[in-house]
């Protein structure tokens, strides 16, 4: 089993949209039984709230279910438990080394990592932009690269293939 954790810092805006946009591309591909995504925030502030309504609305525009997330806070076996640690920007990497301290930890990245030629390397925080349709694309985009890269790396085939 491949375990994926993306990280934001509320846990209500990116990183729940990239748990569901994964989910949804992980299904669609019938790799369920083979990998398996949550989220978390590093900040307290939101645990045990849905997705905000910016994240619920643009899902729902996608037909993209988040039925039963909910924000919780990062915890430092999270770092181990999980094989890839997804942050959205450098504050939460950075925070997430941080908590895991001399520990091992699964393979720490950005999300935009996954977009080889992107411009910029933080997803922006919809919470202060209110863009979470220009999110959403670079989510959609880095989740489809980095599971077409976790495939190929964990020798898995989707549906058909
Ligand atoms: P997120 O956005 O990290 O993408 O979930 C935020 C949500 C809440 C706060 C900050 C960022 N906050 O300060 O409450």
């Amino acid at each position: 089993m491949i375990r994926i954790l993306f990280v934001c810092l509320g846990n209500i805006c990116r990183s729940p949209m990239a748990e569901a946009v994964m989910r949804h591309l992980i299904n669609q591909e019938g790799l369920q039984d083979d990998i398996v995504v949550d989220s978390a925030g590093t900040g307290h502030w939101h645990i045990g709230k849905p997705p905000h309504e910016g994240t619920r609305s643009i899902l729902d525009q996608y037909q993209i279910s988040y039925e039963g997330q909910k924000a919780r806070q990062l915890e430092p076996s999270d770092l181990s438990a999980f094989d890839y640690i997804i942050g959205m920007d450098h504050e939460n990497v950075g925070n997430s080394k941080k908590l895991a301290g001399d520990l091992p930890t699964g393979t720490i990245r950005r999300l935009l990592d996954y977009i080889e030629d992107s411009p910029v390397k933080d997803v922006p925080d919809p919470y202060y932009t209110g863009q979470f349709d220009e999110v959403y694309d670079m989510v959609l985009k880095a989740c489809e690269n980095m599971l077409k890269e976790i495939k190929h790396r964990h020798n898995l085939k989707g549906k058909g293939e």
